[in-house]
């Protein structure tokens, strides 16, 4: 057995780089094809299979905060690139947007065209915006319409309803599906229309429990930490602890393993100890309240 064969053969030959590049990498974002995500990916995949119809699936994408959502996202939009005709023409399977902060219809449809790479007036009309953006999506051939920050359409009030039936008019009319992710919150945003929440299949991130599932993470996101040294993330003395600091959210856990990395190399430890998670300079998100009573 090689001396580094808690790595993954890439990460073997990071361990030669200076101190500041090594924890670079380690801050790096990296995927991991948990068995949830895997399964979600799927479902989306389903959607750009589908033949077109007069009812076309949608999928909502809910967890809490940090729990994976627009990091499936990015990796389905990975898997289906841009890809150019020898033509010349873009064939764009998925378009992502982030619904705006506090949206109305116009910046809606301003958003999509952005993202399209169309520069338009924002002041114009949105039935004029709408036309651009219907009828570039069907030029790109554009099958799955991913809106990231679902939860957001809570913010625009009473027109969150007419929202809603534009993004509805908009699948019915090009017959694509809506990817849509976020927080609970965005469950809400479906009521006000039953018909086209019917269409929504929920695809729900739930919050990480301590059990094989966890392990498995842990373990895979050794092998891609570069420590010289195995540190055990899934044993029984570092898991629960770890899971203890902050596990529930999967942005949680990687937040933490992430500095504590970081912190076993700047120290020379070159692995992750149960004695360093105990020293580590960490804000457990209880303690924001402390921190703000300090200052
Ligand atoms: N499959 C994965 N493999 C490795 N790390 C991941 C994976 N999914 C998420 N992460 C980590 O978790 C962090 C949080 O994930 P993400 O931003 O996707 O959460 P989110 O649900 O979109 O949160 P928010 O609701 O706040 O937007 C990411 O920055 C990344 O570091
Ligand atoms: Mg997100």
């Amino acid at each position: 057995m090689s001396k580094f064969s808690h790595l993954s053969p890439d990460v073997i030959e990071m361990l030669d780089l200076p101190v500041n590049e090594r924890a670079t990498f380690c801050k790096t974002d990296r995927w991991i094809g948990y068995t949830r995500a895997t399964q979600i990916l799927n479902q989306l995949n389903r959607l750009l299979t589908h033949p077109k119809s007069l009812r076309m699936p949608n999928v909502l994408i809910v967890g809490r905060s940090g729990n994976g959502k627009s990091s499936i996202l990015e990796r389905f939009c990975h898997w289906h690139p841009i890809q150019i005709t020898p033509s010349g023409t873009p064939i764009a399977p998925i378009l992502r947007i982030e619904m705006p902060e506090t949206p109305d219809e116009s910046e809606f449809w301003s958003t999509i065209l952005w993202n399209l790479g169309i520069s338009h007036r924002e002041r114009d009309p949105a039935p004029i915006k709408k036309r651009e953006v219907k009828s570039t999506l069907q030029y790109a051939e554009v099958r799955v319409l991913a809106i990231d920050e679902f939860n957001n359409l809570t913010n625009a009030g009473k027109i969150a309803g007419d929202l809603l039936a534009a993004i509805k008019g908009l699948s019915n009319d090009l017959k694509i599906s809506i990817v849509a992710a976020g927080t609970q919150t965005a469950i809400n945003a479906l009521n006000s229309d039953p018909q086209m929440k019917s269409r929504f299949e929920p695809a729900a991130l739930d919050r990480w429990q301590l059990n094989h599932e966890y392990l498995r993470f842990l373990a895979s996101y050794e092998r891609l930490l570069p420590l010289a040294e195995p540190s055990n993330l899934a044993s029984r003395e570092i898991a629960p602890k770890l899971y203890g600091m902050m596990g529930d959210t999967i942005g949680g856990t990687v937040k933490l393993l992430k500095a504590a990395a970081v912190q076993a190399i700047e120290t020379g430890q070159e692995k992750i100890t149960s004695k360093l998670l105990d020293n580590l300079d960490w804000v457990r998100p209880g303690d924001w309240e402390e921190v703000a009573r300090r200052v």
